[in-house]
């Protein structure tokens, strides 16, 4: 699997930022706690991949990083202007933007870098989780607006197609054995804490920021059911999640390649036939 760059930018309804959602704001800002992750995150996971690239000897995994980072680029640039409509709207995403900043800057600075590719693998995993929830079943988005929509599937399109890179660094910098074993799954106890913390405290204070959110009452039961509910996001993720501690886990044990399909039609119906060619980079 060659993860491919798609260079697409989403016109993004700014009027919409804190309601772009089906369901409402609360669960608006819920993708917005998200997407306020990505840019400094996605920067660790490339830095975490970009250290150990030297190591890489076999072409087809240096030309799959290649396509990793050029992937988490664009991620990272679309998430950006995304941020941005947020601040433009009174919300405090770039305050929230240099606190993670600061907190991952601290770590690549004081923790071994296996350690950090250990936290990437992780979050890897998480987003592929999160990514195979959203393209499983359409009605997590329904009538939801409509850039907003193509701009999360491409994302979690992209996640699916590259979500066994930086695991398969792993598996060929780091010495197999015991200790491998217990960095790689202790880091995801670790990391898991540390995720989901930094989610509910980034969702709180937009739902905070924006008092608005508070007159959707039915908004908040609505937000309850899509993460904790038998169907929603969190009970989702349980076996997958558990799946990880498997002492040979890879990410391509579970299959969904066939997600992918529709990525050409994501394209075309963000840019149009023509320019779709001009924009693929492998
Ligand atoms: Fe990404
Ligand atoms: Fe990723």
């Amino acid at each position: 699997m060659l993860p491919i760059r798609r260079d697409l930018h989403f016109a993004l309804p700014a009027e919409r930022i804190k309601n772009w959602h089906e369901q409402g704001p609360f669960i608006t800002h819920f993708f917005n706690a998200l997407s306020l992750l990505f840019p400094q995150g996605e920067l660790f996971f490339m830095d975490s991949v970009r250290h150990y690239r030297k190591h890489i000897e076999n072409p087809q995994l240096k030309k799959e990083v290649q396509g990793f980072i050029g992937q988490e680029a664009m991620h990272s640039r679309e998430h950006v202007a995304y941020n941005d409509l947020m601040q433009a709207a009174g919300l405090p995403a770039h305050t929230l933007d240099r606190r993670l900043k600061v907190m991952l800057d601290l770590q690549k600075k004081h923790l071994p870098a296996s350690f950090n590719l250990a936290v990437t693998i992780a979050l890897e995993h998480y987003t592929a989780m999160l990514a195979e929830i959203l393209l499983s079943d359409p009605s997590r988005f329904g009538v939801s607006v409509q850039s907003y929509q193509q701009m999360w599937h491409w994302h979690a399109l992209e996640e699916t197609e590259h979500k066994a890179v930086a695991f398969d660094v792993w598996n060929t910098v780091i010495k197999p054995g015991p200790k491998r074993y217990l960095l790689r799954t202790g880091t995801m106890l670790f990391t898991t804490v540390f995720f989901w913390l930094v989610v509910f405290d980034f969702h709180l204070r937009l739902l905070i920021a924006d008092r608005r959110a508070g007159g959707h009452l039915k908004g908040f039961w609505r937000m309850l059911k899509f993460l904790y509910g038998p169907k929603g996001v969190f009970p989702r993720m349980a076996l997958p999640w558990l799946h990880y501690f498997k002492p040979g886990f890879h990410p391509w044990d579970h299959d969904n390649r066939a997600r992918l399909d529709g990525i050409d039609r994501l394209v075309e119906a963000v840019q149009g036939p023509h320019e779709e060619q001009a924009n693929l980079q492998p």
